[in-house]
């Protein structure tokens, strides 16, 4: 039976650490570091603007945690690198096995959307430029109603949006927070665990699969039934 596939955009689809060459030409082996400090300084900043209720859209976390970092790992970036980093993180690469497993999701039936803490106009160039923008029927922001992930209020939206009820919804995600939010209001769950050193959240919950790639799914009876 078909369901409706909600993917998580980025560390999902898209390869945050797509910026690591760039970032290498200017402050060389920190560069891994930084990107994932940027990364995770880029989540707290949204979870805790979630919990105070002091919305931004996520383009201003991702800018705010950019000066974070470079005052934290002691990298004094100008304002013109700083302006050229966040033009890159716009056009991030897909990860290589997005392209071979959405066409072949697509062809079992599954309805499928890009479901993100990001603005739908960022996702959409970051979707188009990677090339696997056709894959979704649309684009489901987080930003429609002024929230993050892993606020219930998103998941509930997605349901609306997407006319399906939460036994029908699958999260696909690399990011443990997301599925943890998704199981929470009744989604299933795939994690996507593109990193195998780390571990799943031990909230007493685990994700319904579990697979090292996108590509893998395919073959996940359970995201069938
Ligand atoms: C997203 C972040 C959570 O795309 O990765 O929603």
């Amino acid at each position: 039976m078909s369901q409706t596939l909600a993917f998580d955009v980025y560390g999902t689809l898209i390869d945050t650490s797509g910026v690591v060459q760039e970032l290498t030409d200017l402050m060389g082996d920190l560069a891994p570091r930084f990107s994932q400090r940027w990364r995770e300084k880029q989540l707290e900043y949204s979870f805790r603007r979630g919990l105070m209720q002091a919305y931004q859209d996520f383009s201003v976390c991702t800018e705010e945690a950019l000066v974070y970092v470079c005052r934290e790992l002691s990298v004094p970036l100008s304002e013109q690198q700083m302006k050229q980093l966040l033009a890159s993180y716009r056009k991030l690469p897909a990860f290589p096995d997005a392209h071979q497993a959405l066409p072949q999701l697509q062809a079992l039936g599954h309805k499928m959307y890009a479901f993100s803490n990001g603005l739908a106009l960022d996702v959409e160039t970051l979707l188009l430029h990677a090339g696997v923008d056709h894959y979704f029927m649309d684009i489901i922001s987080a930003d429609e109603i002024r929230t993050f992930k892993p606020d219930p209020a998103i998941y509930h939206h997605f349901m609306k949006r997407s006319e399906t009820p939460a036994k029908h919804c699958w999260l696909i995600s690399g990011n443990p927070f997301d599925l943890l939010g998704a199981a929470a209001v009744g989604f299933r769950t795939a994690w996507i665990r593109r990193n195998p050193a780390l571990p799943f959240d031990p909230w007493g919950v685990e994700p319904d699969l579990t697979s090292s790639s996108l590509t893998e799914l395919e073959h996940a009876a359970g995201l069938h039934q």
